[in-house]
């Protein structure tokens, strides 16, 4: 699926609303915090931990997550490498608007290409927002184990074709802000070290 612009004849509006205008008001700067992992390695889990920390802090803070997303947004993508691609775009431009609007922004998926989520790495540096790629690395034999939704017996069982992990690739991170394995890290553990991160970066106040 090609990511070039179709439409001809559009111009860019700028808004009046300058970014610190906007911090000012809301009392916080945007960022995106990209979590990327298998299925199953606590992502999501991690993400609205975090999010249900930041809020009772007083800060905006919202999930974007994969399965929420695919029930909506997303409905029309599968999981062809193409749809993938398609998927993690949109969500990089989605969390690019949501940070740009000053909320603190947490993408749960397992955007499983490297290519792509660096491509959203671009689109953030471009718009100067803060994009923090976390990795959580939990192991796959502990995914599988764990197999909240029973897709890894599926796919062992050949029912599931092109599952992350089992017959389809998973490329790690090189260069993650941060990396955490939910086997050793719990969820609230996670979001102690994710908000100590955000103090550090100057993010959070
Ligand atoms: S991504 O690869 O495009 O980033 P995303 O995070 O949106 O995937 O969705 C992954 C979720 O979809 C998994 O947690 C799992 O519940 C479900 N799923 C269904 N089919 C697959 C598949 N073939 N590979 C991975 N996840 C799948």
């Amino acid at each position: 699926m090609s990511a070039e612009i179709k439409a001809t004849n559009i111009t860019w509006h700028e808004g009046h609303v300058t970014r610190e205008e906007r911090g000012k008001l809301l009392k916080q700067q945007g960022a995106t915090l990209w979590f990327t992992g298998l299925s199953g390695s606590g992502k999501s889990t991690i993400a609205f931990t975090l999010e249900h920390a930041l809020v009772q802090n007083g800060y905006q803070a919202y999930v974007l997550d994969g399965d929420n997303i695919r029930h909506g947004l997303n409905k029309n993508l599968g999981f062809s490498a193409a749809d993938r691609e398609e998927n993690i775009r949109r969500i990089g431009e989605v969390a690019k608007l949501f940070a740009d609007a000053g909320i603190l922004t947490m993408t749960s998926f397992i955007s499983p290409y490297r290519k792509d989520r660096d491509l959203v790495r671009a689109l953030h540096v471009e718009g100067k927002l803060p994009f923090i790629e976390i990795h959580v690395n939990t192991p796959l034999e502990t995914c599988e184990q764990r197999d909240p939704k029973g897709l890894y017996k599926k796919a062992r069982a050949g029912q599931l074709k092109g599952f992350t992990g089992i017959d389809d690739p998973y490329e790690a991170p090189l260069n993650p802000e941060l990396t955490i394995d939910a086997t050793t890290t719990s969820p609230q553990q996670a979001a102690v070290l994710l908000v100590q991160y955000l103090e550090s970066q100057g993010i959070l106040r």
